[in-house]
């Protein structure tokens, strides 16, 4: 199994030994590990002209190296997010990059692989900063564990070292176990009620000049249960057949941003 660890730090030091030993770990389970350091890739920062939501990603301005990044997530098994905790959230080289495969919330596509995080901090701003890396994993469609924080205030105490190392080995099992489970699992009411939502939403508001609108109708995700093809229960489908009927309701009547208006906001 192949895994590509993203190393979201400026500087190859305590994320990027975190890594490595997260890799050994990860290597004795059979993984294949590629850590790609944020900081030797050429992205440049997002310039909100929505050109990838609304046209397609292969209209971004920019001819970087987020293309080559997300080619080995798609060729990869699974994603590790690292960072370490700069003013109390993760660094601006890794938002940078969801910055750039923000399309890829509206049009998930990391199904049946498997994501975590490790964040290293001195004090305080670890735990959000996973809180929200789990929220990204899954909004971009992976399978998630949540996440690691790894204090690493210097002078770093063979105390400290040794409960890091325990925490990423406690890691690389629950990851090991994530990844080897079902590969499409059945969604949960939250993931449910998301892809509804979003769908209606899609339906509704856009037309086939957005890319949204498009992908959605030729995955065929506007007829279908969930994204991938998965049985789901008796009671989420009767669930999802209501969160259908509510959120059709609340966006053909709200018209938040229909085509018409969305056109009058680029112009
Ligand atoms: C500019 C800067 C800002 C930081 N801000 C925080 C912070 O808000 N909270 C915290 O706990 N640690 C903070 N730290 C400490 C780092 O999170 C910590 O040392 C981390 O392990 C650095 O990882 P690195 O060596 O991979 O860059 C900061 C460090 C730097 C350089």
């Amino acid at each position: 199994m192949n895994v590509i660890l993203l190393n979201g730090s400026p500087r190859k030091r305590n994320t990027l030994a975190a890594l490595n030993e997260f890799s050994v770990f990860l290597e004795k389970k059979g993984f294949k590990c590629n850590i790609i350091n944020l900081c030797e890739a050429k992205i440049e920062p997002c310039l909100g002209c929505l050109a990838c939501f609304d046209k397609g990603e292969e209209f971004c301005p920019h001819h970087d190296d987020v293309k080559h990044i997300v080619a080995q997530i798609d060729a990869a098994d699974g994603v590790i997010f690292s960072s370490p905790v700069y003013a109390f959230h993760i660094s601006v080289l890794l938002k940078n990059l969801l910055e750039r495969i923000s399309h890829i919330f509206h049009r998930p596509r990391f199904f049946g692989k498997a994501a975590t995080s490790i964040v290293t901090q001195g004090i305080y701003g670890g735990n959000d900063s996973i809180k929200y890396l789990s929220f990204v994993e899954q909004m971009l469609g992976f399978k998630t564990v949540d996440g690691k924080v790894l204090m690493t205030i210097e002078p770093f105490t063979t105390k400290q070292k040794e409960k890091n190392s325990r925490a990423l080995r406690k890691l690389a099992d629950s990851y090991y176990e994530q990844i080897t489970r079902e590969r499409y699992p059945e969604p949960s009411i939250c993931a449910l009620t998301m892809f509804r939502t979003g769908r209606t939403k899609i339906n509704n508001e856009l037309n086939e000049k957005y890319r949204d609108y498009t992908y959605y109708r030729d995955k065929g995700w506007f007829t279908s249960d969930y994204y991938y093809p998965v049985k789901i229960g008796f009671v989420k489908k009767i669930y999802g057949s209501i969160v259908d009927l509510f959120s059709d309701q609340f966006t053909s009547s709200k018209q938040l941003y229909t085509t018409q208006n969305r056109s009058k906001i680029k112009s």
